[in-house]
Formats: structure tokens, sequence, C-alpha cells
């Protein structure tokens, strides 16, 4: 009898078997990427992401609209960015690399140090010192990569990786390696498997604007193997304060409370530009202001932490509700996690915070209004 109780409960408490684990990005795409089977495969089992419907956006937008989060915060290291180091490690791993190297706003340097870590390879990370959110710098640190903050942003710090890594044997592992974009094209992938069909917009956030460059090769992969009947309007936002793909001219002193995109100079602006034209997309930007109250909405109606950077693409979207046609199905590009920006999320919320409160019963009770 006990033991027939036992053997029910084991059987309806195990993992239901259909459901097994996600495999990694490389695995489960491995037709559509440049991998063969002599590439090492260096994965934290990245990819595979949520895409959660916002139903407060739907409610704002109306129009009988279907706004999507594709929370790419869910990633190993808390970004998108895992999708792109997984096949630029890799890549280097099969080229017999020893060291990579990166300029960074935090998430690519989070990223390469893991996934260097994982290949055993060194990792060097440049940083704009003093504009990087907490979370992101202790990663690096943790994952073990050589940290290497200069007085300068983050452009400057992409010139000088591009020309050491010229100069010396090291790998550059910024989004101008070309396997980084394959990696990422994979989210676009994710998007259509789930909902059957692309999306009739893409909203995302643009720094270096690799990641809305990845979207359009993978929405079009896809639409050339007939996997999909139509191809999304690629809808991109920047900070105000740090709209060069905006403006259409370089920003010196770039400046936004979002620093995952604090960029001036974007190194893949030609391209960019090209995804603008052929989808028949647009480049707003966004206030900090409207990227705050996007992020607080995401996390007070939602349950979604993301970044600020993150934010700016539902910031982006409700500015543009006007602009939506009724009916659409939208996806936001969440692409970092909460957790990066601690400092944020403490100064930038409507929570109730009461500190030194009597560890009492009735005085705690009495603080809670009772
Ligand atoms: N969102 C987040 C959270 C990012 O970290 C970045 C870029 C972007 C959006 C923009 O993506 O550059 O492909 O247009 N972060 C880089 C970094 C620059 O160093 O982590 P993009």
């Amino acid at each position: 009898m006990v033991k027939k109780i036992i053997k029910n409960l084991t059987t309806t408490f195990r993992v239901n078997k259909s459901y097994k684990q996600w495999p990694g990005l490389i695995k489960a795409y491995k037709k559509w990427l440049p991998v063969n089977d002599s590439t090492p495969i260096i994965t934290l089992q990245e990819g595979g992401t949520p895409l959660l419907e916002l139903k407060s956006i739907n409610e704002i937008i109306g129009k009988n609209v279907k706004v999507y989060a594709k929370y790419d915060g869910l990633n190993p290291t808390g970004s998108f960015k895992d999708r792109g180091m997984t096949m630029a490690i890799s890549k280097a791993k099969e080229e017999g690399c020893e060291a990579v190297i990166c300029a960074s706003t935090g998430n690519t340097s989070a990223a390469a140090a893991a996934y260097a870590k994982k290949g055993h390879m060194r990792s060097y990370v440049l940083i704009p010192d003093g504009y990087v959110a907490q979370g992101k710098l202790a990663q690096a640190l943790v994952y073990g990569a050589e940290v290497l903050a200069i007085k300068g942003n983050f452009d400057k710090a992409l010139e000088i990786v591009q020309a050491l890594s010229e100069k010396y044997p090291i790998t550059l592992v910024n989004s101008v390696n070309p396997y980084r974009l394959e990696g990422q094209k994979t989210a676009a992938f994710e998007i259509i498997d789930y909902l059957g069909e692309a999306p009739d917009w893409l909203c995302i956030p643009m720094g270096n604007a690799g990641n809305i460059s990845a979207y359009w090769m993978g929405f079009n992969q896809y639409f050339k193997a007939g996997l999909s009947k139509k191809l999304p309007k690629m809808m991109g936002f920047q900070a105000e304060g740090s709209a060069p793909l905006v403006i259409g001219k370089t920003v010196k002193n770039p400046d936004t409370i979002a620093t995952a995109i604090r960029i001036g100079n974007p190194v893949n602006k030609e391209k960019a530009n090209i995804v603008k034209e052929e989808s028949k997309g647009k480049f707003t930007s966004v206030t900090d202001n409207e990227i705050i109250n996007a992020y607080k909405l995401l996390g007070n109606k939602e349950g979604i932490f993301c970044e600020p950077a993150s934010a700016s693409s539902v910031a982006g979207l409700i500015k543009l509700k006007n602009e939506i046609p009724n009916n659409s199905v939208i996806v936001c590009v969440l692409t970092g996690n909460g957790l990066k920006d601690p400092d944020c999320a403490i100064k930038n919320n409507d929570a109730v915070f009461k500190s030194g409160i009597d560890p009492d019963l009735n005085k705690v009770a009495e603080n809670m209004g009772f």
C-alpha cells in the first residue's frame, strides 16, 4: 500500500518527459548556422527564451493589438549577448584562439567573460570607467575577465579593441565579429517558431545596432525558406541623449540613464539603415523619462524586470501608439535583465519601502496599515 502511494507520487511529480532540456541555440538551429561537426560547441544553453504577452500594454494601445515581449534577459548571463557569444566563442575555439577581447557597456563583457571561461580562454574587456551598471561589472569580475576601465566612452573603447585585435593574436568578439550576428539571429527564428508567423512590428533598442541587423537576417532567412509569409517592420529605438541613428549623425558625448545603449557612433550604422529601408521601418528616440515609465510599467504590471535600455522598446511602442495598425501583432525585445542595474531599480520605483521598524508584531502590523 505504502509502496503504491510512493510509486504514484513519484509518477505524478516526475517532470513530464516530453519537456526535454533546451539544448542551447547552436544545437537547436544548427542547420541555419555556420557550424560543422568539428566545431566545438561552447554553450551555457542560451536561447529558448519566453515570449510573453503584455496584456497591460495591449490595453494601453487598444485597437485589438497583441503585444509580446521577447524576454532575452533570461539568458544565462542575463542578456541577448549570450546568443552571439556562444557562436563567436565556439568559432574562436575552432580556429584555435586562446584569448578574446571586447569593448562593452557591460553586457557584452559579461557574456564574453562567461563563454571564454567555459571554452578555457582568457578574456579582456574594455569598459567606460564609471558607466557600467554594477551587476554587469560584478559578472565580468566573477567570470574572471581581465577588466580594463578606460577614461573614455564606449566608442573610444571599441576603437582601441579593434586596433588591438589587428595588432595582437586576440579575437575581437564585439558585434563586428560576424558570428555574433549569426547567433543573435536565432531570436527571430524563435519568435516565428512560436507565433507561427513573423510579427507586424519588431520593436528593439539600438546601441551599436548589431541586434537589429541580426534579427533582420533571421527574419529574412525564415521568410526565404517559406517559414513565414511576411516580414516585420523593424522599429528601432534609442535614448534621446544618445540617438545617432535617429538624428543621422555621430553624438560626441552620448548621455542616458540606459547605459547599455550609451553609444554615439554605432559600428553597424550602415547595416541598420539598410534594415530600416528594406523593412519600411522607423527609428525613433525616447526620453529617459519615457524609458523609466515603461520600465516601471513592465515591473509592476507584468512582473517583468528588465534593464532600462530594454524598456526603450516598450517606451517607443507606446510613443508610436497612434501609428500602429489595428489587429497588429507586435514583439518588443527585452534585451537585458533588470538585476543588471540595481542602482537604477532602487532609484526608480513606486514601491512602499519603510525602514527602521522595530522587530515587534504590533509595530509591523501597524506599518502594514492594520
Ligand atoms: N540592450 C542591451 C541591454 C544592451 O546591452 C545593448 C548593447 C543593446 C540593447 C543594444 O544592442 O548594440 O546590438 O544595438 N550592449 C553592448 C554591450 C553595446 O557592450 O553590452 P546593439
